[in-house]
């Protein structure tokens, strides 16, 4: 951390990214590596997780993003969708895309509105090595399915990776361009500690960007959407939206309104800072629940107002990528 600044308080609670476990069917180095896999410990409910976003939603949730490790791993993940829908809340998903073929119908019937899907290569030897073992084909036909059963604003997410992912942009540019997705890159952020993060895998999107620009014509840029992480731009030579997270050489602390709720019960306010606020003593009960929100609130703001150093060489050295679900 730098410096502390003035950062106006946060007075809701609008967006909530819940990461439904911590394991995973994939091992991609820049999230987790196989010795840190954890044995399953406490895993947030169903009944749970319904709870903090009812009483969420009466403190202005708007979007609940449902994310892992890997979230389709839960075998009560329809049932998770179609209870929390009842809030009146958008529901997006971030997955693999692993487990995408059988489920995308169910998940987009419970009320699933928006779907990330992770893509960092369409090579299947390069894309067995990024995902530690996993099967690019299976992934396809996951998107495919997704686009079949009706999901509109499918977004592939990118990690750019030097020495990686240069030769797949044209690839990547084309496929979502085909299929009428929503292509984002998002910078390599050192979160934990990891082998695999090195500086020299490190590849600004500003090269990403120039390299789409140099090929393919100017980027237009569109308005900024969501949580505010992406930049947006439209490339007319592909009538294609690309998205550029630029997490380390632009960072977009300020005015975040984003919390996290891992799978073990606590609260993260920022992926960069390692405090969390453990919510499982309040997550059986409503009224408990309720009476946290002011103090879950006034830390958020706080944790705001750490503008975090910008650069590669700074991270939480003791959190996990995988348990926070990016
Ligand atoms: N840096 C950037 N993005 C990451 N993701 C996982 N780990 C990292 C990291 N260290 C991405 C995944 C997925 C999303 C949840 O976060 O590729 O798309
Ligand atoms: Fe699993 Fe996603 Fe992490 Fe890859 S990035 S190991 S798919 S949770």
């Amino acid at each position: 951390m730098s410096k502390r600044t003035y950062t106006p308080p946060v007075k809701e609670i609008k967006y909530l990214r819940i990461s439904l476990t911590d394991r995973c069917n994939f091992v991609c180095p820049y999230c987790r590596s196989e010795k840190f896999s954890t044995p399953k410990g406490f895993e947030i409910t169903a009944d749970h997780i319904e709870r903090v976003v009812k009483v969420f939603s009466q403190y202005g949730l708007k979007t609940v993003r449902l994310t892992g490790g890997e979230p389709l791993l839960r075998p009560d993940i329809v049932e998770i969708v179609k209870r929390i829908s009842l809030y009146g809340v958008e529901i997006a998903l971030t997955t693999n895309g692993f487990f995408l073929k059988g489920l995308a119908k169910p998940l987009k019937e419970a009320g699933v509105k928006r779907l990330n899907i992770s893509l960092d290569s369409l090579k299947e030897d390069k894309f067995r090595y990024i995902t530690g073992g996993g099967d690019l084909n299976r992934v396809l036909e996951g998107i495919a399915e997704a686009k079949k059963v009706g999901f509109k604003s499918i977004k592939l997410n990118t990690v750019a990776i030097k020495g990686f992912t240069e030769e797949e942009i044209d690839d990547l540019l084309n496929f979502a361009a085909e299929g009428g997705f929503h292509l984002r890159f998002i910078e390599l952020m050192p979160i934990g500690k990891l082998p695999f993060y090195s500086e020299d895998r490190f590849l600004p999107l500003d090269w990403v960007k120039n390299y789409i620009e140099e090929n393919y014509g100017k980027l237009e840029p569109l308005d900024r959407s969501g949580s505010g992480a992406s930049k947006d731009f439209y490339l007319p030579a592909l009538k294609l939206k690309v998205g550029f997270i630029k997490a380390i050489t632009e960072p977009f602390c300020e005015g975040c309104s984003k919390f996290r709720l891992t799978s073990d019960g606590k609260i993260h306010f920022c992926l960069r800072l390692e405090e969390s606020f453990d919510l499982k003593p309040y997550l059986d009960d409503e009224n408990k629940l309720r009476s946290v929100v002011g103090k879950l609130l006034e830390l958020k703001t706080e944790t705001n107002a750490f503008i975090t150093k910008n650069g590669f060489g700074w991270f939480a050295e003791n959190s996990k990528m995988v348990a926070l679900g990016g």
